[in-house]
């Protein structure tokens, strides 16, 4: 094969922000396919928040990427080369293969897709990683109920973005929270939330208190810092809090965490953390109904995609700063 492979390894750890310098690219031979192996040419990759910690070489909850490692990554692609049964070139897949143009893995590693009713690169927004941490955060841990208010924040975002559309469906009244004009009115206007607040205006925390007449009955947190605490004062009794992310302190030295668990106490909260990757077993009826949804246009999503590999450090910081309207894409072939 004449083309070369072009990955983007991890140069150096950041220490607070992450900047351009902590990537480099670097060409390869296009790796070849052992026995039970496809060859994958990837389209998309998916740029995430969580790939922030794994820049850290502190122990979390997934081994750190070392030094001179290609970037880890979810990806979708086309199958270039098989040696199992189960895949044939022209197979669209998505994988993990990370921040590079191509990647080999045993067949089993890919989950083979149907790109004739949702589009490719769908399978790492709406009906992939994000679209089931939203699924399973709603339903299994804020379990909202009709006429309940569910609040979340980083709205506009991959994960964000569904988790107020799966809300709806259960009846609940919805008010995202998310960083700008702009992003305000496409919650509102084009995914159908309720209400949403800005929270980079001066008036937010009176803005929230008028957007939550009856208080929070659920919180879907993907933010941290002031943007949880003013969410958290307001909770009602036996509220539930999904703790999914904190975007907000990714790049901060000293993290921070809720300045108070008053309100947990007196309103006898339920707050769970969760990892998607500890589900797997509801997966497949998550992406089964998520699928569906964005197949239909009952549910719907933004992507902002970045062009070529080597945007993807800029893109990725981009992310991390709020630059993303729904979900951030770098475009590879
Ligand atoms: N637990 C899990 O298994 C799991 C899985 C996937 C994702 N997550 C978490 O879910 C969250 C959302 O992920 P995503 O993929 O959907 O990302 P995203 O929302 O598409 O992109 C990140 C967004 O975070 C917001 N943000 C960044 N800094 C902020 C700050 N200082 N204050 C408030 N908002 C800030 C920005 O939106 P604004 O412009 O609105 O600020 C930005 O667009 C992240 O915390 C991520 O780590 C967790």
């Amino acid at each position: 094969m004449a083309e070369k492979n072009q990955r983007i390894v991890l140069a150096s750890r950041p220490q607070g922000w992450v900047s351009e310098e902590n990537f480099r690219l670097e060409e390869a031979p296009v790796p070849e396919p052992k026995d039970g192996e496809a060859l994958v040419r990837n389209h998309y990759m998916s740029l995430d928040p969580y790939m922030r910690g794994r820049m850290n070489a502190s122990k979390s909850y997934s081994a750190s990427v070392e030094i001179g490692q290609t970037m880890v990554g979810g990806t979708v692609g086309e199958v270039v080369k098989s040696n199992d049964p189960s895949l044939k070139p022209g197979d669209k897949v998505v994988g993990q293969l990370g921040w590079q143009l191509y990647g080999t893995g045993p067949a089993k590693a890919f989950m083979k897709v149907d790109t004739g009713r949702v589009p490719l690169s769908a399978y790492l927004g709406p009906v992939g990683m994000p679209g089931v941490t939203a699924w399973i955060g709603t339903y299994d841990i804020c379990q909202p109920k009709a006429g309940e208010t569910l609040v979340v924040n980083a709205a506009s975002g991959a994960v964000g973005g569904v988790v107020g559309q799966l809300a709806k469906m259960k009846g609940a009244r919805v008010v995202g929270i998310a960083g700008g004009a702009a992003k305000v009115k496409h919650v509102v206007d084009d995914l159908g939330f309720d209400a949403c607040v800005d929270y980079r205006a001066a008036s937010f925390r009176d803005d929230f208190k008028a957007a939550t007449p009856k208080g929070v009955d659920c919180l879907f947190e993907n933010v941290g810092g002031e943007v949880m605490e003013t969410v958290v004062a307001r909770f009602n009794p036996f509220a539930r809090m999904a703790l999914c992310g904190l975007v907000s302190q990714y790049n901060e030295t000293e993290p921070q965490g809720l300045k108070t668990l008053f309100s947990i106490l007196v309103n006898r909260v339920t707050m769970r953390g969760f990892i998607v990757s500890d589900h797997m077993e509801k997966w497949p009826q998550a992406l089964a109904e998520l699928g569906a949804g964005v197949a239909t246009g009952k549910i719907k999503y933004r992507e902002t995609v970045a062009e070529g590999l080597a945007n993807a450090p800029k893109a990725f910081i981009g992310m991390l700063k709020g630059q993303n309207l729904g979900k951030q894409l770098v475009r590879l072939a």
